[in-house]
C-alpha cells in the first residue's frame, strides 16, 4: 500500500509558516466576529520566531490555538488526587468493574512487550490487591470486554506486540471461582470490536479487520448465561453504519450505544519480522449509533468532538455516560496524534452531551471506575505536557475526584 510521502523540508517549511499566517487570519477573524464563549488566542508570529530551527516548536505551539476540533475546549478545572500506581505501565488495556474492583486486563508494556496478566485494584482499600495470569491464547490488547457481575467476556482482539493481527478467539472468566472458559469463535477476528451485553446476548460490532486497518461493520450476538454460550455459533445482526476500533460501547436504559472511534489505525509493515508498526491514514470521529430495537441504528448527538481510544474510559452514573480523554482528530499541519483532556457527560434522558471537568492531563486508552462518589481512572498514554497534546508516555498512574452531576 502506497504512503504518502512527507514533502521534502525546503517546500514543508514555508508552506507551514503560510499555513501559520492564515490560520492566524483566520483565529484574528474569529476572534473579532465571534461572541460566543469559545476561547480563540489569536497567533501573531513574530520575526524572530521564523529563524531557522525555531519553526517546529511554532508549529507545535500553533495545536493549542486551533479550532475546536483540535484544541482543548473550555472545561472546569477539577482536583484530582493521585493513588497507587498500577504495578505496570499499560496501553491498549481492557478493564471491568465489579463492585469494588477493578480489573484490569492485558495492554502494552511498551510497543515491543505486552501484558498476559490481570491487576485488580480495590475502590474501598485504594490499593492493588491482586494479579492473576489470563489464559496464553488469549489476545494481549485490543480487546472487546464486558461483564455481567460476575463472569468477565473477553473477546478477540490483537494477540503479540508491535502491531501483529487479530485474532477470533473469545474468553470467560469466572471471577468467583477464578476459572477460564472459552466460547465459541467470532466469524472473522476483530480488533479492538465494540462488545456490550443486552438482552441476554454478547454483542460484538465494528472494530478493525484483522490487518488492524480496515473498518469492520459486522454485528454479531451469542446468547450467553452464566458464563456459558447458549449457541454454538454466532448470528448475524444489523451492521453498523460506520465501522472501526477504540469505541465506547454502553448498554443503558435498554438501549445499546457505540460513541466515538476511528476508522484506520496503525498496521504491520509489509514483511517486517517483528510487525514493525508503521502509521495509516486515520480518521476520528465523534459519531454516536444507538439501538433500541435490534432492527435499526439511529445517529443522535455527535461528541463535543471527535473521540477514540475510549472503549474503557467511561462510567454510568445517575442516567449519566461520563467519559474521560481520549484522541481527538490528528494536527492538520503536524500531522501528529493529538490527546484529549475533558470528561464529557452524555445524558441519557435528552440525549445530548456536555463538556463537564478536565483531566489531571490529556490520555488515551484510560480505563476509568466509579466508586461512592469517586471517579478515577488509570493507565494509558499521556501528553506531552500542558502545552504538547501529543503522545508520550504510558503509564500505570491511577488518579480520582468527586464527581458531582
Ligand atoms: C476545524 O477545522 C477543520 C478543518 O479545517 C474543520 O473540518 C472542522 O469542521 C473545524 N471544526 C470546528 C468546530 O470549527
Ligand atoms: C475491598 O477492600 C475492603 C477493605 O479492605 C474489603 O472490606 C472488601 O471486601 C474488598 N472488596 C472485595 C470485593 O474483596
Ligand atoms: C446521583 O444521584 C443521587 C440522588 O440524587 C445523588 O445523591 C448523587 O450525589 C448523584 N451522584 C453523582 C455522581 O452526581
Amino acid at each position: 500500500m502506497a504512503t504518502s510521502k512527507p514533502l521534502p523540508p525546503r517546500f514543508a517549511a514555508p508552506l507551514a509558516l503560510a499555513l501559520l499566517l492564515a490560520l492566524a487570519l483566520v483565529a484574528d477573524f474569529l476572534w473579532a466576529s465571534s461572541s460566543s464563549s469559545l476561547r480563540i488566542t489569536t497567533l501573531t508570529p513574530s520575526p524572530s520566531k521564523t529563524v531557522k530551527g525555531k519553526r517546529a516548536k511554532d508549529v507545535e505551539r500553533v495545536v493549542g490555538h486551533l479550532n475546536a476540533t483540535y484544541a482543548d475546549l473550555p472545561a472546569p478545572r477539577w482536583d484530582w488526587e493521585e493513588m497507587p500506581a498500577a504495578p505496570v505501565p499499560r496501553l491498549d488495556g481492557a478493564a471491568v468493574q465489579i463492585g469494588d474492583l477493578l480489573y484490569v486486563f492485558a495492554g502494552y508494556g511498551s510497543l515491543d512487550h505486552v501484558h498476559s496478566h490481570v491487576d485488580v485494584y480495590n475502590f474501598t482499600s485504594n490499593t492493588w490487591t491482586e494479579r492473576f495470569d489470563m489464559p496464553k491464547e488469549m489476545a494481549h490488547s485490543h480487546l472487546g470486554m464486558v461483564s455481567d457481575g460476575r463472569y468477565i467476556y473477553a473477546v478477540s482482539g490483537q494477540y503479540g506486540p508491535q502491531c501483529r493481527a487479530s485474532i477470533n478467539r473469545n474468553f470467560v472468566f469466572d471471577t468467583e471461582t477464578k476459572e477460564w472458559n472459552e466460547l465459541p469463535p467470532l466469524p472473522l477476528p476483530r480488533y479492538a470490536p465494540a462488545t456490550q451485553l443486552w438482552r441476554g446476548r454478547l454483542h460484538v460490532m465494528g472494530g478493525g479487520k484483522e490487518d488492524r486497518h480496515e473498518p469492520g461493520l459486522e454485528h454479531w450476538s451469542l446468547a450467553v448465561k452464566d458464563g456459558k454460550a447458549l449457541e454454538n455459533e454466532w448470528r448475524a445482526e444489523v451492521p453498523i453504519p460506520r465501522g472501526g476500533p477504540h469505541r465506547a460501547c454502553v448498554v443503558a436504559n435498554d438501549k445499546l450505544f457505540v460513541i466515538g472511534g476511528q476508522e484506520g489505525d496503525f498496521m504491520a509493515k509489509p514483511g517486517s519480522p517483528i510487525f514493525k508498526c508503521v502509521r495509516r491514514h486515520e480518521v476520528v470521529y465523534g459519531d454516536v449509533y444507538m439501538l433500541d430495537d435490534g432492527a435499526k441504528w439511529k445517529q443522535v448527538s455527535p461528541m463535543p468532538k471527535p473521540d477514540s481510544h475510549i472503549e474503557f474510559a467511561w462510567v454510568v452514573i445517575n442516567h449519566s455516560i461520563v467519559i474521560v480523554g481520549g484522541t481527538t482528530e490528528k494536527h492538520p499541519i503536524t500531522k501528529k496524534m493529538i490527546l484529549v483532556g475533558e470528561v464529557f457527560r452524555f445524558d441519557l434522558e435528552t440525549l445530548t452531551w456536555s463538556v463537564i471537568g478536565r483531566m489531571p492531563f490529556r490520555i488515551k486508552t484510560a480505563l476509568a471506575g466509579y466508586w461512592e462518589g469517586w471517579l478515577y481512572f488509570t493507565s494509558g498514554q499521556r501528553d506531552r505536557g500542558p502545552d504538547n497534546p501529543g503522545p508520550k508516555k504510558v503509564v500505570g498512574s491511577m488518579w480520582r475526584t468527586r464527581l458531582h452531576l
